[in-house]
């Protein structure tokens, strides 16, 4: 399975980098074209201080403890929009913007990008292939909820990256990974069966139950 992955300017690059490491351990996807926006470079430093400046493969190995020859990441600078994401021409599965910035969104949405994440996206749907938005931000305002419905009109998959709790997370990852398996079950990447939903267990129904008392 061949997939692209764009970063963008919104907060939470521990999405991004979460969604990239278990793509990688999913054993199923074969190349990731990854592209990141110039903000998000900057987000990534702000909040997980990696300096992805200039980034090459062997960085983006690196930060995400791949082995230094692994060459399932294939980096795609922003501008060289003849690359292989930029045409429906070149087979893959689909791709995923992790998180995706409100100006991405409307770039997308307007049909009038101009960089190469802009371009993936619209080849992928007009390819008719997967697209996964994960855009965030809040409030989110009356533009931006008009950009997420036509781009859901359009076949997009909206995944807000507003993480549930019901499996009770003890740590930032396990918050982070249950929303990232969401996004892998839209992307049609399998990962583990733990993380599915199978009913209410006895103690937290009890818990429920003493808490209507
Ligand atoms: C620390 C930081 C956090 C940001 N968080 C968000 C956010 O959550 N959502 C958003 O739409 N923009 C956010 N921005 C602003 C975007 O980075 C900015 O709009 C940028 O132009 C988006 O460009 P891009 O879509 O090419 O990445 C943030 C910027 C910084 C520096």
């Amino acid at each position: 399975m061949e997939f692209t992955v764009a970063i963008t300017g919104a907060s939470g690059s521990i999405y991004a980098q979460r969604t990239l490491l278990h793509m990688a351990a999913s054993g199923v996807v074969e190349r990731i074209n990854l592209i990141l926006s110039n903000s998000a470079v900057t987000v990534a430093k702000v909040e997980l201080g990696v300096d992805l400046t200039n980034a090459d493969r062997n960085t983006i190995n690196r930060w995400l403890g791949l082995p230094a020859d692994s060459r399932l990441i294939q980096l795609h600078h922003l501008d060289n929009i003849a690359a292989r994401p930029s045409s429906g021409s070149h087979p893959q599965e689909g791709m995923v913007v992790v998180p995706c910035s409100m100006g991405t969104l409307g770039a997308i949405a307007s049909g009038a990008g101009t960089n190469l994440i802009h371009r993936a996206a619209d080849v992928t749907l007009k390819e008719h292939r997967r697209l996964v938005l994960v855009p965030r931000e809040t409030p989110f305002n009356a533009i931006h909820l008009e950009n997420m419905l036509r781009l859901s009109r359009a076949g997009a998959h909206i995944i807000p990256a507003s993480p549930g709790f019901y499996h009770r997370p003890q740590t930032v990852e396990a918050l982070v990974d249950h929303f990232v398996f969401r996004v892998l079950d839209h992307l049609g990447i399998p990962h583990s069966p733990a993380t599915q939903w199978k009913g209410l267990q006895e103690d937290a129904r009890a818990l429920i139950n003493s808490a209507e008392d």
